[in-house]
């Protein structure tokens, strides 16, 4: 393994409070999402300042069509391998679906297993006005909350699609008063999902924590995608929002592809390659 080292000028370790600063100085904020050691160390060697081990696992790692399966025991194995490789970066963990959902002592309780098993600095809860009870109840407990609206992907049998949200006067308004709600409830930071980039950067001003937009314009305070959607890991499906940096299953096909024809050849292993 490599030695860890930051490329960035500034390692001082990050909070929800420097994030905080971060928006008050109109620093962005940059975010993607891990599963894994390898990949939490790695984003955070390159300087990243929030980590998600987003419920995205679910689709990335588990191969599923929606977010809605992967379990509290999965996230919580994921959360605690990503943290483990992290010094730098805020590390924040996804409760996944109907961990937090029935009722706030719920949410607590589970939020509170995330954060002792799996060492990670907050959660992530979708929802807005509806959750703010639980987000709250959380937030006095000690744990930090960032809040997620827009295209909440827990909710897709709800809306049936993933298709950009809050495209209507009604939709939008429920963002801008959610994303309130959720500020007053304590969230520290929220995600916007897919919204129109206008209401991004409008909703960013209603509120003085830090919004981290994905595919909600250039006006949020941060931006977080997916890891193994930039990465052209993930290609089952590429939304306008996802700038590919690299396109790793390419070339990782056609490495396990040369390794299988060495192998069948006899090229491999070399004499240099043997004891
Ligand atoms: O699960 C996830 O990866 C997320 C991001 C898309 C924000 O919630």
């Amino acid at each position: 393994m490599t030695e860890k080292k930051n490329t960035l000028p500034s390692s001082r370790k990050v909070t929800t409070q420097s994030l905080l600063r971060m928006k008050g100085r109109g620093e962005r904020i940059t975010a993607l999402t891990a599963y894994d050691y390898l990949m939490g160390e790695l984003l955070d060697q390159a300087g990243i300042d929030v980590i998600l081990v987003g419920d995205s696992a679910a689709m990335t790692i588990q191969g599923r069509h929606t977010t809605v399966s992967v379990t509290l025991e999965q996230m919580i194995y994921h959360a605690e391998v990503v943290a483990h490789g992290v010094e730098r970066a805020l590390v924040v963990a996804d409760l996944p679906f109907m961990s937090y959902q029935v009722n706030p002592d719920e949410g607590l309780r589970n939020a509170g297993r995330m954060i002792k098993e799996a060492h990670v600095e907050a959660v992530k809860l979708e929802g807005g006005e509806k959750i703010a009870p639980t987000i709250r109840r959380i937030v006095d407990a000690g744990i930090p909350v960032m809040g997620h609206l827009g295209l909440t992907p827990q909710s897709i049998h709800k809306f049936g699609t993933y298709q950009v949200r809050a495209t209507s006067k009604g939709e939008a308004d429920e963002i801008r008063r959610d994303v309130v709600a959720l500020q007053e409830a304590g969230a520290f930071a929220v995600v916007l999902e897919k919204i129109p980039a206008e209401l991004g950067a409008e909703a960013s001003k209603l509120v003085d924590v830090p919004t981290i937009g994905i595919g909600a314009g250039a006006g949020c305070d941060g931006q977080i995608l997916v890891t193994h959607d930039m990465l052209g890991l993930y290609t089952k499906f590429h939304p306008r929002f996802v700038r590919r940096y690299a396109q790793l299953g390419e070339m990782m096909r056609e490495a396990f592809e040369r390794y299988a024809q060495d192998v069948k050849s006899g090229d491999f292993p070399s004499e240099d390659e043997s004891y």
